[in-house]
Order: structure tokens, then C-alpha cells, then sequence
């Protein structure tokens, strides 16, 4: 009985999604989004590297994809009706100088995940794959019919990924979509949450540390790339646009639609060197950089060719010009320095 002056708020618990990785960069923002579009996102995170400042869009559960105990715990206690898969090792590097952590967390611990799901019945997921499936790719647009071919360990545990998740489709009827994210960059438009690592390896989060004054230079790794001006070409996609293209396979699964794999990206590429100018306008602050040689396992120039997730899912990305990705990423430091002080 709802009593006199009480309203009536229905528990739809048809709208919980449990989100590995759901403190991390790409993982918050994806639960403010779900949060946003009336989902319940559950963060499912063991903390190694999320943050729980960034935790604070939904019901946290603390615990590790390796752990069967405490999916199942998390499988009962929140009955979601989807699992969105961010949880994983990142580091390319990393994964060449000690590959073992990068097959357990990421090979074994999705196994562990898909099995969570099967035991609770659970069977639509959307993954987070990577660009880096493709390895050197031998054209500079790159389609989702490039054959994948992985130069690191951290792009093979990706590709296995997405192959464990198609062997599920077919003999358990587990649908899917796995996307293959291009240059993940900047910040919530809104500045609550943002880049996460202390210690990143990535371009944009480099170049504001010089900006910040915590690093003297920026390296930037080759000059002579037959490319505009040198320097390597890359497709940067606002992490807010990424989020968003979440929740709509989301809604796409949810509406019967078919297992896919598909690239994010937004069909254009912009230089190291348009990266460091547009910075140096925005932030009105030096940005000295030094050249070097090439990084090894850099291509000179890669763009996704982005219409399969254009023409499925209707995304389309509002946030990835260079100018709002480069302003939110530099507000979002600002920030995190003024708190510092
Ligand atoms: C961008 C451009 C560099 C740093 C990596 C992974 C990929 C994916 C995203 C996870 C390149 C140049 C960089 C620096 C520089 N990760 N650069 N000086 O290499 O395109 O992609 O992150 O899935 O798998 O490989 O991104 O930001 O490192 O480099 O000149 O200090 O900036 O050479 O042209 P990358 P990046």
C-alpha cells in the first residue's frame, strides 16, 4: 500500500549492469553515461588501478574477475541483466616484458567472467577490444575486415578475447558486441571525472604532465613518418563518445541484435604535432618538446574506418574534435593540480 503524500518509485531492476572495471578511465565514464540513461551500473572493481573517487555512479562491489566467489556474490546480489567487460591489463610495453599477468587477468579472467555469467544465466556483453588487434595494419583506414594480426602480448590476450567470445555465441548462444577502441582521450565534458594514471605511457596524458610542469619535455617519437609533418597519425576518440557507443549496444543487445565487432573511431587522424599546438593554444603554456626515433611497433598513420558502429548502432561522436577533447583533458588536469595545492 503507498500511504498518502508517498510516491511510488518502481524498482526496475530490468535496468542493473555490472560494469568490470568500472572505476577505471574508460569504465567510470561509461557508468555515468548508464547512470545518465536510467541504468543501474554496478561497479565491479578490485582497485588495483580504478579509483574510487570515480566509483560514484552506482552500487560499488570490490572484487577481482579471477575470484568465482565474489562474481557469483556479486551475480546474486545485483541479478544484472548484462555485463559490460572493462577490466583488463593495458600497458602494451609492459605486456612485452612480462607477458604472464596479461593472460591471467585478461585470458583467464574473462573466462572466469563468461562462466559467472553462464552459472547466473546472464548472456549479452559488451567488451572492451582494441585497436591494437590489428598489430602494424597494413592499409592507414582500417576496416573491421583487416585481418587482425597482434604484435604484442597485450593485443593477442585482446584478439583471445574476442575469439573466447564468439566460441560462446555459437555453442552457448551468448551475444555480444566487442569493440575495437582506437586512441582513448579526454575528459567528462562536465569535469567530474577523468584520466587516472600516475604513471601513463599515452601521448595527450604525457604532453599535459609538461604542461603541469611535472615532466620538463615532451619525446616525440619520430619525425620523418611519410605523413603531413612528420610525426605519427592517430584516430582520438573522446572517452565520453566511447561511453555512449556502450550504451547503445547495450540497448542494441537488449533488443535482440546480432553479435558484432566493431571498430570506434571517427574516420579522421590527427598528428602529434596538431596535438601539441592545439595544448599550447588552449593552455596558454610552453610545451617544449625534443625528438627522438621512432617508437618501436609505431605506424605511421592509423584511422578506424568507423561506419559499422555509425551504421548499427546509430553513434555518432559529439566530443571527439580535437579542441574539445584536448580542452576537456586540460581542465580535468587543472583541476586535479588545483587540489593539489
Ligand atoms: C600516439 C602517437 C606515438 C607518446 C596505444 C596502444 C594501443 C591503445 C592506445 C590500448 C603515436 C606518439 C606517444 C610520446 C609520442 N591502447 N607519441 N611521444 O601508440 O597510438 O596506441 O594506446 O588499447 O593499443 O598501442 O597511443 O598515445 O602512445 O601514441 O610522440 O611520449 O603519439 O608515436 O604516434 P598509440 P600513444
Amino acid at each position: 500500500m503507498i500511504g498518502k503524500g508517498q510516491r511510488f518509485i518502481p524498482v526496475r531492476m530490468d535496468r542493473t549492469v555490472l560494469v568490470t572495471g568500472g572505476a577505471g578511465y574508460i569504465g567510470s565514464h561509461v557508468c555515468k553515461m548508464l547512470a545518465g540513461q536510467g541504468y543501474v551500473p554496478i561497479v565491479y572493481d578490485n582497485f588495483s588501478t580504478g579509483r574510487r573517487e570515480a566509483a560514484v555512479f552506482g552500487p560499488v562491489v570490490e572484487g577481482d574477475i579471477l575470484d568465482p566467489k565474489a562474481l557469483d556474490a556479486a551475480f546474486e546480489a545485483h541479478e544484472p541483466v548484462a555485463v559490460i567487460h572493462l577490466a583488463a591489463k593495458i600497458a602494451v610495453a609492459e605486456s612485452v616484458e612480462d607477458p604472464a599477468p596479461y593472460y591471467e587477468t585478461n585470458v583467464q579472467g574473462t573466462w572466469c567472467l563468461l562462466e559467472a555469467m553462464r552459472r547466473h544465466g546472464v548472456m549479452q556483453i559488451i567488451f572492451s577490444s582494441s585497436a591494437a588487434v590489428y598489430g602494424t595494419p597494413p592499409v592507414t583506414v582500417v576496416s573491421e575486415e583487416v585481418p587482425a594480426n597482434p604484435i604484442s602480448p597485450y593485443g593477442r590476450t585482446k584478439l583471445m578475447m574476442e575469439q573466447m567470445l564468439g566460441d560462446y555465441e555459437k555453442a552457448y548462444g551468448m551475444s555480444s558486441v566487442a569493440f575495437r577502441y582506437f586512441n582513448a582521450v579526454g575528459a567528462d565534458p562536465e569535469g567530474q571525472i577523468g584520466p587516472m594514471s600516475e604513471a601513463p605511457s599515452n601521448l595527450i596524458p604525457l604532453a599535459l604532465q609538461v604542461l603541469a610542469g611535472e615532466l620538463s619535455k615532451l619525446t616525440i617519437f619520430g619525425i620523418d613518418y611519410p605523413t603531413r609533418d612528420g610525426t605519427g597519425v592517430r584516430d582520438y576518440v573522446h572517452v565520453s563518445d566511447l561511453a555512449d557507443a556502450h550504451v547503445k549496444a547495450l540497448n542494441y543487445l537488449r533488443e535482440g541484435g546480432k553479435s558484432e565487432v566493431m571498430n570506434l573511431g571517427t574516420n579522421e587522424g590527427h598528428s602529434v604535432k596538431d596535438i601539441v599546438q592545439m595544448l599550447k593554444n588552449l593552455s596558454n603554456r610552453p610545451l617544449p618538446v625534443v625528438y627522438n626515433e621512432r617508437r618501436a611497433g609505431d605506424s605511421a598513420e592509423v584511422i578506424a574506418d568507423a561506419r559499422k558502429a555509425r551504421d548499427v548502432l546509430g553513434w555518432v561522436p559529439q566530443y571527439s574534435d580535437l579542441k574539445t577533447i584536448c580542452l576537456t583533458a586540460w581542465k580535468f588536469k587543472e583541476k586535479q593540480l588545483a587540489a593539489k595545492e
